[in-house]
């Protein structure tokens, strides 16, 4: 089983988004996946509940980070609350293969997010094999703060993998308990641009492709 833990320690930062939307992508996929929802508030466990059982099934788990978490399924999404930091952060990173961080095209979350990727990198819990990757969430490609943003993650020792939009399809979808890649095609295609690049790095392979009726279900399946 392999373990994606979304973390930054600044809130909404678009760590559920992305739990969400990387739990239904692996679904749409075909690959057995699950969402653990380590947040009291307890949004991905919501966006669950929502989601019509005609979709492609994600067990839905709710963790304690104290407590051992369910092992279930293929991938393991890890959903966890902000303001993670110390002890309680370094037992997240000992379940985790794989470490994303979506930080915001704002200044100060971007000083926010220099200070928490430092303290990830130097946590005694991280593991040589571990990847660890930043996203730029809710980008405006043209705007002053993004290009700062941009600036920042270039130059992380950390690769900046994705930019994802800033889109009203987040919230359409997630209020239906979907994720963007079950919504219409045509109204999402340069979402599904956008999120190329982060499940290409993911599964590790770059032919992977994030529109189904493109790509094969076995190609991610083989990868796990
Ligand atoms: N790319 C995006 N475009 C538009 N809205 C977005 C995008 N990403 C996230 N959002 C919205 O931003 C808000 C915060 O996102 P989200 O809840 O995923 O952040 P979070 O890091 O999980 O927050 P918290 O720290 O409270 O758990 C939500 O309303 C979400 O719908
Ligand atoms: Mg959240």
């Amino acid at each position: 089983m392999r373990s994606i833990l979304v973390v930054n320690a600044k809130g909404g930062s678009g760590k559920s988004t992305l739990a969400c939307n990387l739990a239904s992508f692996f679904a749409c996929w075909g690959v057995e996946v699950s969402l653990v929802d380590l947040d009291r508030q307890g949004s991905a466990w919501d966006w669950l509940r929502a989601r019509p059982d005609d979709l492609a099934p994600i067990h839905g788990l709710r963790g304690k980070a104290d407590r051992p978490l369910p092992e279930q399924g293929d991938y393991r999404i890890l959903d966890v609350p902000s303001g993670l930091e110390g002890e309680p952060l370094d037992r997240m990173l000992e379940l985790a293969d794989t470490v994303i961080v979506p930080v915001l095209p704002s200044p100060v979350d971007i000083r926010a997010a220099g200070r928490f990727i430092a303290e990830l990198l130097h946590s005694p819990t991280r593991h040589p094999q571990q990847r660890i990757c930043v996203v730029a969430n809710r980008c405006r490609a043209t705007t002053r703060s993004y290009r700062a943003l941009e600036n920042f993650l270039t130059h992380l020792d950390i690769p900046f993998i994705a930019r994802l939009r800033d889109t009203q399809n987040y919230l359409r979808a997630a209020e239906q308990g979907r994720g963007i890649f079950e919504l219409p095609t045509r109204e999402v295609v340069k979402d599904l641009a956008d999120w190329q690049p982060l499940v290409a790095w993911i599964s590790g392979d770059p032919r992977l492709i994030v529109v189904p009726e493109l790509g094969s279900r076995e190609e991610l399946a083989g990868d796990r």
